[in-house]
């Protein structure tokens, strides 16, 4: 949430900022603005509504000069999206410029205490008050900059990125975190700063992830200072990131989430590739390997994750229980960081997260962590927070995903989680040899397969183009396809407007058959699994009630297709390994109906990529 992006070096910092703040985009998209200390010594602050693009028109005649700046790209928390309410936001007399991303909670109180002595706010922001009192405590005190952050930063309460410019210290940025991510790239004489590091891989590979309260002093012609609020010194690790351009370009497509879409096979070679042996009948994770004394053999285990990463725990939890024998408890990580869970030493948690950076899911661990839990932690972004608040994980190394609703993450996700559950149940002794053999050779085949479902591209398509008129969808499944519908309904959702929900099949008949008639379209997975009759039932019923049927069946499946409106096969597999497939054309559909509604597809309103705030 909010992209923050920083430059201090020899180039022309504007076009960096702006090149970053684009990359940076799918983390919020409501307002952008820059601050940059120009050639002629002026601090100048653009910004405005709406989109990076708007903000480039802004600025086409205005002086962009200057080899230091910062940049922001805003998604609302405090205040309407609006040019006054976009950062960057200036101090009082004009001399600091901040960006911020994250939430100030006690921000009415110090807002209060900073009118009470005359100082005046422009903004509905909470970030305005971060800058105020810098200020207020660098003139009473008369402090440097830094003591001055460090002083503030004591008093503030909350999540934060910062970066702050002072006009009259040009060769100067400081920045800080807490709770929300930030990178400093390390070039040659210059210095980047990004919420992760697509803003700065085109320059360096060479990049320092803040920890927690970390305070990053950037200085020209100086190595890079990490400290702390009391100002002491912290050993900062420069890591050397392997991350390429081409993967957070849309390479040819017209939008990230189907380029994300059609990546999906290479992608879980990717997450298989060095973990799965198929001729030696092995997985190894490493992981596993290290912590066997507390994976083997817990009391019960706890997945903790939000939205797409939750409906993947959902599948993790069938995955876990059916191979390894261990009770699995799936949890909304936004409800479990406010109960009273009942955990101890003897339990794992497994957080799940795309961005690593969900401030729900980094709660729920540190409070399981509290508890005495092991945490394992199955994220895609590398370097990112939830990878370093867990004591171990695995990575599902699909590459950067862009597209704000999630595609590739959910069945790299779901791969992990089978090959953490497989490798557990050899382990335990829970799997029989042969399920063991056959499963690990079908999921080594599922990219493949993948591939041949997405050449169904133009039939989802055409298929989807009949159903733009629906003011509602019911996605039903049942068994390890019932996350997948739940999965379908949020991608409909999220990117077409369309309300969906997901439901178990068998409980249509609890309520939501109420809603169907010839309106409401109704999306089934019907595979042939040992369920199978019982959803052609639940169809048999939709259509005794004249809705629309999508069914979303097994190759060759005649039975269906006779019944169903419109019918998308999928290549036979295992029934564990099926969300792999089905949710492919989910995906597509919903893609395909946002497309035809004119949606902004990678930017759907009101949502961002990483939600860095509660
Ligand atoms: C849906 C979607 C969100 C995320 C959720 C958790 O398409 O992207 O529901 O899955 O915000 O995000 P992560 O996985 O980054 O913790």
């Amino acid at each position: 949430m909010c992209g923050i992006v920083g430059y201090l070096g020899k180039r022309a910092a504007y076009p960096v900022l702006v090149k970053g703040l684009k990359r940076l985009e799918y983390r919020g998209y409501d307002s952008a603005g820059v601050a940059l200390l120009t050639e002629s010594g002026d601090l100048k602050v653009y910004k405005t509504k709406g989109k990076v693009a708007d903000l480039e028109n802004y600025v086409s005649d205005k002086d962009v000069s200057g080899c230091v700046g910062i940049a922001h790209t805003r998604w609302a928390t405090h205040g309407e999206p609006n040019s006054t309410n976009a950062h960057p936001h200036i101090s009082y007399s004009g001399n600091l410029a901040i960006i911020h991303n994250g939430i100030i909670e006690n921000y009415a109180v110090l807002k209060k205490q900073l009118q009470e002595k005359g100082i005046e706010f422009k903004s509905n922001t909470d970030t305005e008050v971060i800058v105020h009192l810098i200020e207020y405590i660098r003139t009473k005190k008369n402090l440097d900059l830094l003591s001055s952050v460090q002083l503030a930063l004591r008093t503030v309460i909350g999540a934060y990125a910062i970066a702050i410019l002072d006009k009259n210290d040009p060769d100067q940025i400081i920045a800080a975190r807490k709770s929300s991510p930030l990178v400093v790239g390390i070039g040659e004489d210059e210095f980047f700063l990004g919420s992760d590091a697509s803003p700065i891989i085109e320059y360096t590979d060479k990049m320092v992830y803040l920890d927690d309260k970390d305070i990053a002093v950037i200085r020209r012609n100086e190595e890079l200072e990490v400290v702390d609020f009391k100002n002491t010194k912290i050993d900062h690790d420069v890591q050397k990131v392997d991350l390429n351009l081409a993967q957070i370009e849309k390479g040819g497509f017209p939008h990230f989430m189907l380029k994300e879409i059609f990546e999906q096979p290479d992608c879980l070679l990717d997450c298989m590739r060095g973990r799965i042996n198929v001729e030696g009948n092995n997985i190894t994770l490493s992981a596993i390997i290290d912590n066997r004394k507390h994976l083997i053999n817990p009391r019960r285990i706890i997945i903790v994750a939000c939205g797409t990463s939750w409906h993947a725990g959902l599948i993790g939890k069938q995955l876990i229980e059916d191979f390894c024998q261990i009770p699995v408890e799936v949890e909304y990580a936004s409800e479990f960081r406010y109960s009273n869970p009942v955990i101890n030493n003897q339990d794992v948690i497994i957080a799940i997260s795309q961005s690593g950076e969900t401030a729900d899911t980094l709660a729920a661990i540190e409070l399981a962590k509290k508890k005495g839990a092991f945490i394992y932690g199955i994220c895609n972004a590398i370097g990112s927070s939830i990878p370093r608040a867990t004591h171990t994980g695995s990575y599902i190394h699909v590459g950067p995903e862009i597209g704000v609703a999630s595609t590739k993450a959910f069945t790299g996700q779901v791969t992990v989680l089978t090959m953490l559950a497989l490798a557990l149940g050899k382990e335990r002794g829970t799997i029989s040899n042969d399920r063991y053999t056959k499963i690990i050779s079908e999921l080594s085949l599922i990219p493949e397969k993948m591939k041949e479902l997405l050449k169904q591209g133009e039939e989802i398509k055409d298929i989807s183009r009949i159903f733009t008129y629906a003011h509602n969808f019911l996605y039903l499944g049942r068994g390890y396809n019932y996350p997948v519908a739940l999965e379908g309904a949020l991608k409909l959702k999220e990117i077409s407007y369309i309300h969906a929900e997901g439901y178990p099949a068998a409980e249509m008949k609890h309520g939501p058959i109420a809603l169907i008639d010839e309106e409401m379209p109704v999306v089934v997975v019907a595979t042939k699994n040992v369920l199978y009759e019982k959803v052609i039932s639940n169809i048999q019923e939709i259509k005794a009630r004249q809705a629309r049927v999508i069914a979303i069946v097994s190759e060759g499946d005649d039975t269906v297709r006779k019944l169903a409106d419109s019918v998308i096969e999928l290549p036979q597999t295992e029934e564990c390994l099926e969300p792999l497939l089905a949710s492919i054309p989910l995906q597509m559909l919903a893609y395909y109906i946002a497309v035809a509604k004119g949606k902004d597809v990678d930017q759907p309103r009101n949502l961002a990529k990483s939600v860095t705030v509660e």
